[in-house]
């Protein structure tokens, strides 16, 4: 007989408690427990009948031991997804035995993207299960049509409960899952709401173990709340060895998938791609996408290479400087970490004399790529001077470099990758703190020397003398 016990569960970093506390001991969230009622009988027969415990256990019923040096190495062989830019940022391909979590918005992509890797997986002449708890069999059919994803490997099942979920496992052995999406799927046994922390945890764990038992890869698609998250911040990214955000800004055509953690591959890779009609395509060259278009006159627009992963980016960032509408000035960043432009705004006051602190600023970056590389500093500052003085920065030019708190650059790494990526893209220009040394194929007088804040300045025509009007 099923025996009910009460736990509770946090919301923020899925820890669990025998109590409800106002502030969870593990991560110090508040308000962030919430009852997990869980039907121990049911559990506990699971994990002693057909639980992977046992699966893997040797016929003797002990888990097997082994020498890691005997352990094959077909066991780690990926199974690639067949969209190269995906594999990319997945580090080669799906992992077996591996979870995956691709979080983002309803509607920007997320079933297209994976009903594509789905059919070029299946197309390879591997089973793929697709479960579907969102939309039907018909609905997935239609989108399909539309992508020509119909390889006969590809199977589909429309399903919202995890026992129907572990059954078409048994019944088509794939070698790859996807479900769309963790939200929509439940178990009944469970007395939480579908698509509640407690059941998005359950089934998570439910099936990563399903995975790593079965040695194939699981592909989790989850909705972002309007917090940003999927269902609690940390909840699920824990249990998970890799997580993906798919995004796109409004409106526009261009995708972004971004990998936040992996635990077999390179974090901070993006991959880009377009929506078309006929689905995501790979962008071709995506630093030409982002930031390679020579800006010619722009005011409050400069263009930098940042580094992603396994390559070089270059990507345009924007700034806007207005008199303040409100007494407190409006910072509205996008991209970029706000402390950062926080402290450039600083350096810009003391180091380079402009008087920006009191403005209300407005600074993005393009295509919605988010950028964690201090090498980047240099053109936000001149996207910030040049739109303060409402001057435009010199044509076809490209900025790096590192701000240091007393308005001194330095270079960040990676100097002559990020050179040669502006000299490919046709930047004449490259102001920088530094050169890179015997670099073949870099035109001698592409990079001129910045030292510092006021030279960056002085070299985009922006410099202001002390207490006197613009320099010329
Ligand atoms: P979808 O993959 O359903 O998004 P998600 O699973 O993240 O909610 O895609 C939603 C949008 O993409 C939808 O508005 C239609 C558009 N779309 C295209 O533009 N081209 C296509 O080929 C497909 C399949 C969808
Ligand atoms: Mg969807």
């Amino acid at each position: 007989m099923a025996r009910k016990t009460t736990r509770y569960l946090c919301k923020e970093c899925g820890a669990e408690s025998a109590t409800w506390l106002g502030r969870c001991p593990a991560c110090g969230a508040w308000d962030s427990l919430t009852e997990l009622a869980r039907v121990i009988g049911k559990d506990a027969a699971r994990t002693a009948g057909k639980g992977p415990a046992a699966r893997r256990a040797g016929a003797g019923g002990m888990p097997r031991v082994r020498p890691l040096a005997e352990v094959p190495l077909d066991e780690t062989r990926r199974v690639t997804s067949g969209l190269a830019e995906l594999d990319r940022v997945l580090g080669g391909g799906f992992v077996p035995g591996a979870a995956v979590l691709v979080g983002g918005d309803p509607g920007i992509g997320k079933s297209t993207l994976l009903l594509q890797a789905a059919h070029a997986v299946a197309a390879g002449g591997k089973t793929v299960l697709y479960v579907t708890g969102e939309e039907s069999p018909g609905q997935v059919r239609l989108r399909a049509e539309r992508l020509g994803a119909l390889a006969p490997g590809l199977l589909l099942l429309a399903a919202t409960e995890l026992d129907d979920v572990l059954a078409a496992l048994d019944q088509a052995a794939p070698a790859l899952l996807i479900l769309d999406s963790v939200q929509t799927m439940g178990d009944p046994s469970l007395e939480a709401a579908t698509g509640s922390p407690a059941q998005v945890r359950h089934v998570a764990q439910a099936l990563t173990r399903a995975a790593k038992a079965g040695g194939w890869p699981l592909v989790l698609i989850g909705h972002v709340t309007k917090e940003g998250q999927i269902a609690g911040p940390r909840l699920l990214e824990h249990m998970v060895d890799a997580v993906f955000y798919f995004e796109g800004e409004e409106g526009g055509s261009g995708r972004i998938l971004r990998s936040v953690k992996n635990r077999f591959g390179p974090t901070h890779e993006v991959a880009l791609f377009t929506m078309g009609d006929a689905g995501l395509t790979a962008v071709e060259d995506p630093s030409g996408f982002l930031g390679g278009r020579h800006l010619k006159g722009a005011t409050g627009a400069a263009v930098t290479v940042t580094w992603k992963g396994s390559r070089p980016l270059a990507v345009e960032v924007q700034a806007l400087v207005s008199a303040p509408r409100y007494g407190t000035p409006a910072r509205v960043i996008q991209g970029v970490d706000p402390r950062r432009v926080g402290l450039l705004v600083a350096v810009l006051e003391k180091a380079g004399g402009l008087a920006i602190g009191g403005s209300d600023l407005f600074v993005s970056v393009a295509g919605g790529l988010r950028l964690d590389d201090p090498a980047t500093d240099a053109a936000l500052l001149a996207a910030l001077a040049s739109a303060h003085a409402g001057a435009a920065l010199p044509d076809a030019t490209l900025y790096l470099g590192e701000a240091g708190l007393r308005g001194d650059l330095r270079a960040g790494g990676r100097l002559a990758e990020r050179c040669l990526e502006a000299a490919r893209l046709g930047f004449a220009r490259v102001l920088s703190p530094a050169a890179p040394e015997g670099v073949k194929g870099l035109p001698a007088d592409l990079v001129r020397l910045v030292p510092d804040v006021a030279a960056l300045l002085g070299a985009c025509g922006l410099a202001r003398a002390r207490g006197a009007g613009l320099d010329a």
